[in-house]
């Protein structure tokens, strides 16, 4: 695998071999996580001292058995982070891969992210592995839900809004430490990993699975996988790895298609 390539104040000459891939692949699989929000002001979860479990603990707030415990303090964080997503605009990273399926037509992206700056930035059929943040249900009958409107801030924490159907309490759409992912999702993530041809991995540290199976599943079956971050991964099984900021590199490496 070669050297990371130091993207960090401009896009270099690229390889005439990454070029070829990143301009000629046939069916693109795109998996995105915290980092390609980060631009926008949305907190990653591992960078040491900004991350969100640098200042949370995940067992208090991203759990079943904390929601169970705690409901008002489980929901308030959630909103806290809708507040934080509705109030942030995509950035260069989500216009530049809205662009780039728009041109290319058979690009998939796929997110571990609960935010909707993808499809804000006009991304569409976007897969979200970890659920949303727009998607609360009913934690007792899992109806969908209406989001509520926000608590003024500062307000104390609420307690989450009852069912209209079964009184039970409204759960966060999202996927907690030790559940399941949706089923339909990660089917078809697994679909794009083993017949896409180019890979790019953006803005993940590729530490929670199943998501970070996806890049190796793609290489298994043959396909060039990129990663684009500005920390290097020491144990990157894939091909290229771009060093830097997904709001520079990829607006740049769209120019070079
Ligand atoms: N551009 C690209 N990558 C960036 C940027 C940026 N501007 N800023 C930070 N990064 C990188 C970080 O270097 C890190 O590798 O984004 C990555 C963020 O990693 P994590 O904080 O671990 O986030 P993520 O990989 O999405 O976490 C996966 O873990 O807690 C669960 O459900 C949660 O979906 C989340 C999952």
């Amino acid at each position: 695998m070669p050297a990371p390539l130091d993207c960090r104040t401009a896009l270099p000459t690229l390889p005439p071999a990454l070029l070829e891939r990143l301009r000629t692949a046939d069916e693109v699989l795109v998996l995105t996580g915290a980092g390609v929000s980060a631009e926008s002001g949305i907190a990653t979860f591992r960078e040491a001292l900004t991350g969100l479990w640098a200042r949370f603990d995940p067992a208090q707030l991203a759990t079943t058995e904390a929601f169970v415990q705690d409901p008002a303090r489980v929901w308030g964080w959630y909103e806290w982070r809708r507040r934080q997503a509705l109030e942030a605009q995509p950035n260069a990273a989500h216009r530049a891969l809205a662009a780039w399926a728009e041109r290319h037509g058979r690009l998939r992206l796929v997110t571990q992210n609960v935010d909707d700056l993808h499809e804000r930035a006009g991304s569409r059929d976007v897969i979200h592995l970890h659920g949303s943040l727009h998607a609360p249900r009913c934690f007792d009958c899992a109806r969908p839900l209406a989001s509520p409107a926000l608590p003024k801030t500062g307000d104390r924490l609420l307690a989450p809004p009852r069912c209209p159907a079964c009184g039970g309490p409204a759960r966060p759409g999202v996927v907690w430490f030790g559940e399941s992912l949706p089923a339909e999702a990660l089917a078809t993530a697994w679909d794009l990993a083993e017949r896409c041809d180019l890979c790019l991995v953006i803005g993940t540290s590729g530490l929670v699975q199943p998501a970070a199976s996806l890049p190796v599943v793609a290489r298994q079956r043959g396909a060039t996988v990129v990663r684009i971050d500005p920390q290097p991964a020491a144990d990157f099984g894939g091909d290229w790895q771009l060093l830097g900021a997904a709001g520079a590199i990829l607006p740049a490496l769209l120019e070079r298609l």
